[in-house]
């Protein structure tokens, strides 16, 4: 493997001859014996392994559990231990000792990283910060005040130098940085094109679980990353065209305004520390039925840009959902982008499930309706959950159509439901519930879409 270059904690690091899937966790705490950087669940969830990671876009805090090292390829690494270099506590560090904001401590790591990222970068929404990190036994209030404590406080001269920049480039001397391949978009496509056999790597929020929870070997692991042609967000007449490797939190902040509804589903996508890593690529690609991104991207009317070599591939998005798990994606080819249209002031989603941050969805409706004269002229209408792949209700949408839209003039909508979803039941909801709830959602889009205050809590009871 060629040499990889980053920074930790302010300090060059070059390393040649690891394993590409080796995870930053693993190598800080085994390798460097950098113990402060703790491993909870190993997957994602409890935020105990969180890091902040600085590159020319700025700050982000990430697991390093479910990071490989070559995504780190330029870029620079915090870590605890490297928060007071100078001994001195860092502000976050001082208000949790200040404000109690630890007991037993083994999540406190991870805390204050979080913190400290959001200290740095200026974010304030402490809740939203901290909704990947897990605590058992503290409780959040003292750790919640200890944040908003910090915020006003300066931050300490080390932490604002921000991207140190080595001379080193970002793969190391001539080599892809544990890539096997190509960093630019027409040579990486030819090379997958000859390579159909390659495992390629986005944010590794799904693959990182192949790894540490399957514990499978990748063959010819091939990060997506650096190819910066498919990490544009970029206006094409009335359409947006949204590179596969947008992270869905930098999705999230560029479409607060124009698709406000699916920017504000998006909070509770996840956690940050996940946000910050999964691509709307990695989202679609996958082919959950439980992915919170295809359906509003599907109700929106989105295309999907499919590549093999030089061939692109264009098709509605709903076409390339076939079956559970099995999508219309051929040897060799890769989610390039998704067009949305420039805004979509009338879509709302609708996520449930049984924790409002950190939680797959059970239900996820989206709907986008045209009224005109009180009456539905145009609708497209999909859901996540109901069904073995995001799927549109086109039986929901044709008994709408010409319709007042107006309860009466729902309720045989409602009753198509049924003709659309067959829903499963599982251990987040059973196919009965999953059914009601699909019906009673089209019920308060009418109502959002009215202005009647539903006041819903959008988490299952
Ligand atoms: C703790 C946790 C919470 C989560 N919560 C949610 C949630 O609330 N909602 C939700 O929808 N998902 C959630 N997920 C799932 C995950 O974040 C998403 O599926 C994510 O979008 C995957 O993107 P990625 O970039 O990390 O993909 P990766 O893990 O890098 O890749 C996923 C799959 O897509 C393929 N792939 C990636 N990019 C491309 C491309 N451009 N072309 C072709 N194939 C590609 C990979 O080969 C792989 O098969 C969660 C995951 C974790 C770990
Ligand atoms: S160890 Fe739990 S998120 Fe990484
Ligand atoms: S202080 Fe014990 S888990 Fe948070």
């Amino acid at each position: 493997m060629a040499e990889l270059a980053f920074h930790l904690n302010g300090t060059p690091v070059s390393l040649a001859g690891v394993s590409p899937t080796r995870t930053l966790l693993d190598w800080l705490r085994e390798d460097r014996g950098l113990k402060g950087t703790k491993e909870g669940c190993n997957e994602g969830d409890c935020g105990a392994c969180t890091v902040m990671v600085q590159d020319e876009n700025g700050a982000r805090a990430l697991n390093a559990c479910i990071l490989f090292l070559p995504q780190l390829a330029g870029k620079s690494v915090t870590t605890v231990e490297g928060l007071s270099p100078d001994g001195k506590p860092h502000p976050v560090q001082e208000a949790m000792v200040a404000h109690h904001g630890s007991q037993c401590g083994f999540c406190t790591p991870g805390f204050v990283m979080s913190l400290a990222t959001a200290h740095l970068t200026g974010e304030r929404d402490h809740d939203m910060v901290l909704a990947g990190n897990l605590c058992r036994c503290t409780g959040y209030a003292p750790i919640i005040r200890a944040a908003e404590a910090a915020s006003d406080l300066p931050v300490p001269g080390h932490m604002g130098g921000g991207f140190p920049k080595g001379d080193e480039s970002p793969f190391g001397e001539g080599g892809s940085g544990g890539r096997e391949a190509p960093p630019t978009l027409d040579a990486f496509a030819t090379w997958y094109e000859e390579n159909p056999d390659a495992t390629l790597i986005a944010g590794a929020t799904d693959v990182g679980l192949w790894v540490t929870k399957q514990l499978r070997d990748l063959p010819k692991p091939a990060f997506l990353a650096p190819l910066a042609e498919l990490n544009r967000i970029a206006p094409a007449g009335d359409r947006l065209v949204i590179g596969a490797g947008v992270t869905i939190e930098t999705l999230r902040k560029a479409l607060t305004d124009s698709h406000p509804d699916f920017a504000r589903m998006l909070r509770r996508y996840a956690s940050l520390q996940v946000r910050n890593a999964a691509t709307i690529g990695g989202n679609i690609a996958n082919g959950s039925p439980i992915g919170d991104g295809p359906p509003a991207l599907i109700a929106m009317g989105a295309t999907l840009t499919l590549r093999k070599g030089a061939t692109r591939r264009v098709l509605p998005l709903e076409d390339f959902f076939l079956a559970y798990r099995s999508q219309d994606r051929r040897p060799g080819e890769f989610v390039e982008s998704v067009s949305i249209p420039a805004n979509a002031p009338d879509l709302r989603c609708y996520k449930v499930s049984k924790r409002f941050d950190q939680d797959i969805s059970a239900v996820l409706g989206c709907f986008d309706l045209t009224v005109a004269d009180g009456k539905v002229t145009a609708a497209r209408i999909a859901f996540g959950g109901m069904a073995g792949t995001p799927k549109r209700a086109a039986h929901v949408e044709a008994a709408l159509i010409g319709r007042p839209f107006s309860a009466e003039g729902i309720a045989p909508a409602r009753a198509a439901f049924a003709l659309d979803f067959q829903p499963m039941t599982d251990m987040r909801a059973s196919a009965a519930y999953r059914l009601t709830v699909a019906q009673n959602l089209l019920t308060r889009y009418l109502l959002d879409r009215q202005g009647t205050p539903t006041n819903v809590l959008e988490v299952a009871p």
